[in-house]
């Protein structure tokens, strides 16, 4: 008798211990901006020394089929921070442009939508966001900060409300010029023909216009390009600005030991939270162009200014990992490390350098579906908790973080909406085996391109597409001649019936399969439309934050730090 109350004694105490290892561990999140899976040590790269991510991969867990939600910054981070596909709030786009461009739009996440961070925050967790946000800011004013971290569950902001461009950084290419281009002769030709058919209705006496109301519409039009060019001309005090909580404290922001600055933010949230949890997402502005490095870094690596911006990014993770050692914090802090989609192949400067990163074996990149836009690392650290040196290669999804630590905090998922993201605890742990996603939907902006399939009885991977991008010059590796690729019309092609692969067998997609390589290929085609219109029906129609509406510059949105006649520009950074 005694020895059994003793041995249950014993039970109930390790139960406790281990409850207590695993409830409220603080959270540190990194993200990073358009790298690309083969970009790192840890997922087969031989040149890029990226030694402190790696270590995260050598002591923890390693997936490797773990898939962005989107393939573009904007919908990608909508669906991290929300755990739900960005259909469902209305940030993903019907048109050409799917990320915000501007920081005097009205669009960006939701009031109504439920972040990680507000949930930890409630339960007690002090949240802090540094780095880049990219969902928005205001609604109707310059300041109501509706869309604002500090609105959306952070307790602490340091960082880009927008986002890094080429057109930031002088002297490092635009990528308005090259959407000018691109558009302006369509442009021309629609006002050519448009003057062509006033003068014409005019002779044949159909239209009778006063030159006053001439005159009167081309003041106008020169006012218009006036206001445009001004615009252009000054986007980087326009949109490039670093703020502190509600406040601009560098407009236009300097480059100068940016991630320094970054690190040291980072470093001093966490050791002003050491007694109670926190939540950190240290979101790098590294390595969308326009890329930078500071002088220990420049010139370093084997892979030009590219590979420098991600190994200074990998040392500031390595900061940040000793500070949580040195604070004695790490068995009580789960890290977790992704980017948010592939690398940009297209991107190549003015002077041919190439400024994309690398997807490894996967088909093209960062705006399409093909594996190389969405297959992106995924590191999970917990000494303690998660086993070392362990790869899983079941499918998961960047959605799935928020279910994963809203558990952890002891919080409640929200019951009144859709959480497309699994709790990964139970893969981690190795105490389940399968992928709780049979199916993940994968969107280019609004339109579902592709669906992947994991049966539960079967090692394959389905994946089918309704359409692909249409890669230029063809034959290439991506969308070179359009810069990105996109979603719809002219620049996809449609398949009937889809594109499948089976990606277990061939990840490349190289091979798509036919009813005479495939036997079930019907059937499995059949499953896939079924999921798909089980899905699409879950489906509520919401306000598009990305319609042309709310992308479009605003000038009474326009934060400022000081008078415009100052032209925006301040510097309280030191
Ligand atoms: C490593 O990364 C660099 C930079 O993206 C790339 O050029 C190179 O091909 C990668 N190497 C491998 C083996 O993937």
């Amino acid at each position: 008798m005694m020895i059994l109350l003793y041995l249950m004694f014993c039970l109930w105490s390790t139960s406790i211990a281990t409850n207590k290892r695993i409830s409220k561990p603080n959270i540190v999140l990194f993200m990073a901006d358009d790298l690309g899976i083969g970009d790192l040590g840890c997922y087969g790269n031989t040149t890029l020394r990226t030694p402190n991510i790696d270590i995260l991969a050598k002591r923890g867990i390693k997936l490797t089929q773990h898939i962005a939600a989107s393939p573009l910054c904007t919908p990608s981070r909508a669906a991290f921070l929300t755990g739900r596909y960005p259909v469902r709030s209305g940030m993903a786009s019907l048109h050409h442009v799917g990320v915000f461009l501007f920081s005097a739009s009205s669009g960006g996440l939701p009031t109504e939508e439920i972040t990680f961070a507000r949930l930890l925050q409630q339960e007690g967790y002090t949240t802090a966001l540094i780095g880049k946000w990219h969902l928005g800011i205001n609604c109707h004013s310059n300041d109501d900060y509706c869309h604002h971290p500090l609105n959306h569950g952070f307790n602490y902001f340091y960082g880009f409300p927008v986002n890094n461009i080429r057109d930031c950084k002088p002297e490092h290419g635009s990528v308005f010029q090259r959407g000018i281009k691109m558009y302006s002769p369509t442009i021309l030709q629609i006002t050519g023909l448009a003057l062509i058919s006033l003068g014409v209705l005019h002779y044949l006496g159909l239209l009778r216009i006063s030159h006053r109301v001439l005159g009167f519409f081309i003041l106008m039009a020169a006012v218009l390009i006036g206001i445009l060019l001004f615009f252009f001309y000054n986007f980087r005090y326009l949109n490039c600005f670093l703020m502190r909580n509600y406040s601009i404290i560098q407009q236009p922001w300097s480059y100068k030991n940016l991630t320094q600055r970054f690190t040291e933010e980072a470093k001093r949230f966490i050791r002003r939270n050491t007694d109670a949890p926190f939540l950190l997402f240290l979101s790098y502005p590294q390595v969308h162009t326009a890329l930078f490095a500071s002088q220990l870094f420049r010139g370093k690596s084997k892979h030009g200014l590219y590979g420098d911006a991600v190994e200074e990014m990998d040392w500031s993770i390595g900061q940040i990992l000793q500070t949580l050692d040195q604070l004695n914090l790490s068995m009580q802090t789960l890290v977790y490390f992704t980017s948010d989609h592939g690398a940009h192949v297209e991107e190549i400067s003015d002077n041919g350098d190439i400024h994309g990163g690398s997807n490894g074996i996967y088909k093209g990149g960062k705006a399409t579906n093909w594996e190389g836009g969405i297959r992106v690392p995924g590191l999970l650290y917990w000494p303690g908790v998660l086993n070392p040196d362990i790869s899983i290669d079941e499918p998961t999804s960047n959605m799935d973080v928020f279910p994963t630590i809203v558990k952890l905090a002891g919080a409640q998922l929200p019951h009144d909406r859709i959480i497309d993201g699994r709790d990964l605890m139970p893969l981690l742990q190795g105490i389940a085996v399968f992928s709780k996603h049979e199916f993940l939907f994968h969107y280019c902006n609004a339109y579902l391109n592709a669906v992947r399939w994991h049966p539960r009885n079967s090692k394959s991977i389905w994946k089918a597409f309704f359409f692909t991008p249409k890669f230029s010059p063809e034959g290439a590796n991506g969308c070179f001649e359009s810069h990105v690729c996109f979603c719809h019309g002219n620049f996809v092609t449609y398949h009937d019936p889809p594109l499948l692969f089976d990606l277990s067998k061939d990840p490349e997609e190289k091979h798509p399969l036919t009813p005479e390589t495939e036997s079930d290929f019907y059937e499995i085609l059949h499953t896939i439309q079924q999921a798909m219109s089980d899905h699409t029906q879950s489906l509520m129609a919401v306000p598009n934050q990305l319609s042309l509406g709310n992308i479009m510059w605003k000038p009474w949105l326009q934060p400022c730090c000081s008078s415009f006649l100052k032209f925006c520009y301040c510097n309280h950074e030191p």
